[in-house]
């Protein structure tokens, strides 16, 4: 069994604290695009984790967790990361953490370039979280990217270090910025690459044996369906795939072996950095936008940025629902608006005064879109950590219903509250089905 987990909005939905929830009924966790822009937080008890390129699942002694070949991965980063979990008491062996010889490195120099690209962007600028992702992207499609397995051979590393940089360093210096050296970047990552080498699998290979022996696989998108470079609101979208197709590619497994396809869909909107937002709650709204922010802790895992926040955005979600071909939803952070006397649902769009109910390819008829509301009353009480569906007020219940009509997917758990057991999974839903 093969199951897919997808982000639906615009990131952030709590797929973190799904992946972990499920981890345990799978044997192998792996994620297939994006790199250390995704911040995707557990808490476990009184431990918080926030894991940026590790899977969710390395919490779990028993996964096996695969950074597939459709990732960007910084070394340094990487290793950050490692050496914290293990503070914390994970253990991390190459046993238990493979990483494709075919995922490409961030290099010091494309972070130097992701600054200088939203520098010279200006007012029109991404909002990305600087770390190097786009440019990492834009070298692997440009087929001069540095992939793990070219860096284990110090001849092709220092090659495509001393030829990429030469270039990189004229954008650099233009930029007024301080050109990188070659010498100390080959020194730095060489040593990074033999540390990451007893990790290195042909992962691709790794799933396919998995499959044969019926062991169950989880991938964990990162990012979201609304940052998807071709599906999103480009151009303020991430650099990768995270929708249901960028798993086959991004962990190298036939689609067809795919058996199921979550959404993570949270009760609001949320985005963090520029780019249209239909229903964000602006001007008179801002009171109730920051409310969420608080009740829902919306301030970046990675960059601490506070998260735009909106109300949930049933045209934005039915296209998530359609495009990745979402069998069920885990809808997550209820309780976030137990507060509420009403809560509105955007459940159509207005561009120039004509209704359009699909959802727009470019970002500027995004910006004009005038949001059709539907408001429905808040349940006005405490639903923080209820496990069973019969406690959910009724008109908790009703707005459930409510999101998953406007969606057109059932709704297979509701998540009241950031622990594990602050779950409600529905009974015979096709989700239940999967993880029993
Ligand atoms: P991800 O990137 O999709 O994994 O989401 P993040 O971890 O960046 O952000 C989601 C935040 O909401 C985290 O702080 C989670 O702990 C928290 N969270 C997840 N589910 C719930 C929920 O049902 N209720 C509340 N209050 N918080 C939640
Ligand atoms: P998780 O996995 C929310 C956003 C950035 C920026 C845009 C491009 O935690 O949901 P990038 O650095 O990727 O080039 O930035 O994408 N972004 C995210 N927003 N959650 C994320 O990850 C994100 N990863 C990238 O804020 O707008
Ligand atoms: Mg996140």
């Amino acid at each position: 069994m093969i199951i897919v987990i997808i982000g639906s909005q615009w990131g952030d939905e709590g797929k973190g604290k799904v992946v972990d929830l499920l981890a345990d009924r799978f044997d192998i966790v792996s994620r297939y695009q994006g790199g250390h822009n995704a911040g995707h937080s557990v808490y476990v008890g009184d431990q918080a984790f926030v894991l940026r390129l590790l899977p969710s699942g390395i919490i779990h002694e028993g996964s096996t967790c695969v950074l597939g070949n459709g990732m960007v991965i910084d070394p340094i980063a990487f290793f950050e990361e490692v050496d914290q979990m293990t503070d914390k008491g994970i253990s991390i062996t190459p046993e238990r953490l493979k990483v494709s010889s075919r995922a490409h490195l961030i290099m010091p120099y494309h972070r130097a370039l992701d600054h200088t690209s939203e520098e010279r962007l200006g007012n029109e600028k991404i909002g990305t979280t600087l770390r190097g992702i786009g440019p990492t992207y834009e070298d692997k499609a440009g087929r001069r990217g540095i992939r793990v397995a070219d860096a284990l051979v110090p001849e092709v590393l220092k090659q495509r270090i001393e030829r990429n940089l030469e270039e990189a360093n004229r954008v650099i210096v233009l930029y007024g910025r301080e050109p990188l050296r070659s010498d100390e970047i080959f020194e730095e990552i060489s040593a990074l690459a033999e540390r990451l080498r007893p990790f290195v699998c042909e992962t691709s290979h790794f799933f396919a044996q998995a499959k044969k022996e019926n062991k169950k696989i989880l991938l964990e998108g990162a990012q979201a369906t609304l940052l998807d470079v071709d599906h999103g609101t480009y151009p303020f979208v991430t650099s990768s795939n995270p929708t249901a197709g960028g798993a086959s590619v991004g962990a190298g497994i036939p689609p067809h072996h795919i058996t199921g396809v979550l959404g993570i869909v949270r009760t609001y909107m949320t985005r963090v950095g520029e780019g249209p937002f239909p229903s964000e709650m602006l001007d008179a709204e801002e009171d109730t936008a920051n409310l969420i922010r608080e009740r829902g802790n919306e301030f970046g895992s990675v960059t601490k940025r506070p998260r735009r926040c909106g109300w949930f955005d049933a045209v934005a979600t039915r296209y998530a629902a359609e495009l990745n071909g979402f069998d069920s939803v885990a809808l997550t952070k209820i309780d976030v608006l137990d507060a509420l006397d009403e809560i509105k649902v955007c459940v159509g769009y207005k561009i120039d005064g004509e209704r359009v109910d699909t959802f727009p390819a470019v970002s500027q008829d995004l910006r004009q879109i005038e949001p059709v509301y539907e408001t429905l009353e808040g349940w006005k009480s405490d639903t923080v950590g209820i496990t069973n569906i019969d406690d959910l007020p009724t008109k908790a219940r009703e707005y459930v219903d409510f999101l998953s009509k406007s969606i057109g997917v059932e709704i297979g758990l509701i998540s009241t509250g950031p622990e594990r057991d602050q779950t409600i999974i529905l009974k015979d839903s096709v989700m239940e089905g999967w993880f029993n």
